[in-house]
This record gives C-alpha cells, sequence and structure tokens, in this order.
C-alpha cells in the first residue's frame, strides 16, 4: 500500500484547475460571460500546489490574482477552454470545473462592429458542448469535480448535475446567501456525489473550502488507489 504524505496529500498527482468566465465575441468590441471572479479556483489551484501537486491553471476572465507556481493557460471562449482541457485530459489525474461557462456563443461573429439600426435586434445563440460531461464521459482513471452555483432547489440541481455529468464529486455554493456569492473571499458550499450529500461545510473562506475539498479528492484517490 503507498502511504499518503500528510503534508502533501497530491504528491506526485497532476491536477488541472479551470476558473473564472469564459468570453464569447459578438463583435470586437462587444462580448457575452458569465460573473466570475475567479477566486474560488485560483484558490484550488493554489491549494493543490501547497499539497503537492502538479497544477495547470485553465483560466477565463477573472479578476483575482493568478497564483504562484502553477502553469497558467488563458484561454477566451468555451471551444478554447474545452480545447486545452482536452488536450491535457490524457495526463491529468484531477480535473476541478470551476470555472463558469457560456452555455451558449454567438452563432456568428461579426468580424467589424455591428452598428445600430432598428429599433430592436435579435441575437442568435448557438449551444457550447458541455465541457465537463465530455470528461465524465471520457474518463479513463480521472477523478472530476463539477461545481454548480445555482439560486434554487440547489440540491435537486446539483444531484441531477453529478449524475448527468458523472463528475466523481459535485460542489454547490447558493449563490444568493451572503458569504457565498460572487467576488467574496468566503464561501458556503455543499459537496455531493451521485449517492448523495458527502460534506456540508459551513462558511470558510475560500483557501480553506479548497483544502477541505482536495483533502476530500486525495483520500477517494488513495483509496481505490489510482
Ligand atoms: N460546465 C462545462 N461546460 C459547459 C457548461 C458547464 O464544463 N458548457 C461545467 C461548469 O464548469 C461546472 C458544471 O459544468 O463545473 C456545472 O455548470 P452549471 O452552469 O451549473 O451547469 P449547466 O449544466 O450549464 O446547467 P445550467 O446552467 O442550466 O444550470
Ligand atoms: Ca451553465
Amino acid at each position: 500500500v503507498r502511504m499518503l504524505n500528510p503534508a502533501k496529500p497530491l504528491a506526485g498527482k497532476k491536477v488541472l484547475v479551470t476558473a473564472g468566465g469564459t468570453v464569447e465575441r459578438i463583435d470586437p468590441v462587444r462580448y457575452i460571460t458569465n460573473d466570475s471572479s475567479g477566486k474560488m479556483g485560483y484558490a484550488i489551484a493554489e491549494a493543490a500546489k501547497r499539497m503537492g501537486a502538479d497544477v495547470t491553471l485553465v483560466t477565463g476572465n477573472a479578476t483575482a490574482d493568478l497564483p504562484a507556481g502553477v502553469e497558467v493557460v488563458r484561454v477566451q471562449s468555451t471551444l478554447d477552454m474545452m480545447d486545452a482541457v482536452l488536450a491535457r485530459f490524457g495526463e491529468t489525474d484531477v480535473v476541478v470545473k470551476a470555472a463558469a461557462v457560456a452555455d451558449y456563443r454567438p452563432a456568428q461573429r461579426a468580424d467589424q462592429k455591428i452598428k445600430k439600426n432598428d429599433d430592436t435586434m435579435t441575437l442568435e445563440l448557438v449551444k457550447n458542448p458541455d465541457i465537463l460531461q465530455t470528461l465524465g464521459e471520457r474518463k479513463t482513471n480521472q477523478f472530476v469535480v463539477g461545481f454548480a452555483a445555482e439560486t434554487n432547489d440547489g440540491e435537486r440541481y446539483a444531484l441531477d448535475k453529478v449524475k448527468r455529468k458523472k463528475s466523481d464529486l459535485l460542489v454547490l455554493n447558493d449563490v444568493t446567501v451572503p458569504g457565498a456569492g460572487f467576488g467574496t473571499d468566503t464561501n458556503i458550499v455543499r459537496i455531493y456525489d451521485e449517492a448523495g450529500l458527502v460534506e456540508a461545510l459551513p462558511q470558510m473562506s475560500k483557501r480553506d473550502v479548497a483544502e477541505r475539498l482536495l483533502g476530500l479528492v486525495a483520500e477517494r484517490l488513495n483509496a481505490s488507489a489510482r
């Protein structure tokens, strides 16, 4: 049996974290995106590094300070993020998908600034691929963690997502609760697997949430001795 170094429980593991919001261009001066400070994902990348992992951070738009000592891959669109993640998936042990991924992108991207014209205008959007679900379907030994930020019926959506996307764990946060919203330094999360609730954490710093989550990941990785 391989022993776990308690100070570095992710030693020898390759961890890939996605964070921030993906950006979908409408034209050279306009885009659509999701709210995301990147703080939770960056805290996870930092914690994984402290816990001994070799860390890659694939990041969309974010305002938080980039962590030191991790490989940073900057991306714009959801399709770019998908490419960056899939290119590295084979050699990755753990993926944490904390990014706020744009569900839709403009059907066309204009090369020149769109001029205003009529009183109404319609923007056609097409659905982006689901990166987390793709990972769930393609995984061999990888451990995959998803996130869900919900405003209502969190538990029901979390359980549905963890099953549908074949994630090993799913972290739910209710963004309507003070101390758990966007841009805060704290979070209140509940962690699920396909069998149900694994842990309900009280309000704590994003740094502590990251360590608790990765502690659980390390435990489960080790239990299955992958
Ligand atoms: N996700 C993804 N690719 C997408 C959409 C979401 O990888 N195209 C990931 C997110 O990074 C997150 C998880 O899926 O880890 C859940 O995202 P969420 O937006 O809550 O779920 P959706 O399936 O998009 O459902 P909805 O937005 O309708 O709640
Ligand atoms: Ca979504």
